[in-house]
């Protein structure tokens, strides 16, 4: 295996779900800013980048949110950095931010909109995406997963751990961030919570995972 095809199965192989971070390391300003923007710049369906990071510095909002947060708790205790990654409702073509990022963002000439308008509509009907408010936020909420990865992957380059997080209440964490005016939910919903710090047991468990055979099949 040649040196980068090595760099990145280590990565893979030291990245793992961590627990408890050390409270005492901070990550450097450089370090993080590369993870944020490895999620800015990661895929989207169509494009439509249908997402927020929130960056949870203040101890008493994690204090807050750990209650309610089963899988996290420990986590909102000790990380470095602790990010609560938005996915947006109802992204349809006529929507404020979609029409934000056909006409700010990707520029399109007026006299194309009409049929790039089309071309969402016809995909997000064919691919049942607008069946209802459910489906759109799920589609979203997939779209945010892969900023996820991205952002575990960089840090995992950059020798940094982290967690992805679901083991939450996502009614009363959601009920919290919107009393205090954090998340707007006619917009936003929580999708995915993600930490990151440097480890405090060294070595974590062993990985367990199926055979390449088992999860792999080639059609040739
Ligand atoms: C979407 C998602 C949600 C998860 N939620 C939690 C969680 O709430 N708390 C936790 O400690 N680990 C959580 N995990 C971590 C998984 O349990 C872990 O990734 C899996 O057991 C494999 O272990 P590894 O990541 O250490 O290789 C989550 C993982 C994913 C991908």
């Amino acid at each position: 295996m040649n040196n980068i095809n090595q760099t990145i199965i280590d990565a893979f192989n030291f990245r793992h779900a961590t627990k408890q971070f050390d409270s005492n390391k901070k990550i450097a300003t450089e370090d993080f800013d590369t993870i944020l923007e490895a999620a800015r710049l990661s895929p989207s369906s169509l494009g439509l980048e249908p997402w927020k990071f929130l960056v949870i510095q203040d101890q008493a909002l994690r204090d807050e949110l750990k209650e309610y947060s089963w899988g996290a708790a420990k986590q909102l205790a000790t990380a470095s950095h602790f990010v609560l990654i938005l996915a947006r409702k109802n992204v349809t073509s006529k929507s404020k931010h979609v029409q934000h990022m056909i006409k700010d963002i990707k520029q399109y000439e007026a006299s194309t909109i009409p049929a790039v308008e089309q071309k969402y509509d016809d995909f997000q009907t064919g691919f049942h995406i607008n069946d209802n408010e459910r489906t759109l936020y799920d589609w979203a909420s997939k779209q945010t997963y892969i900023a996820l990865g991205n952002m575990m992957t960089t840090a995992a380059l950059l020798g940094i751990d982290s967690c992805p997080m679901e083991g939450f209440d996502l009614d009363k964490v959601t009920d919290i961030l919107a009393k205090k005016g954090i998340v707007d939910t006619e917009q936003f919903g929580l999708s995915v919570m993600a930490a990151f710090g440097y480890r405090q047991d060294d070595p974590p468990k062993e990985k367990t995972r199926q055979a390449q055979e088992d999860v792999i099949e080639w059609i040739e």
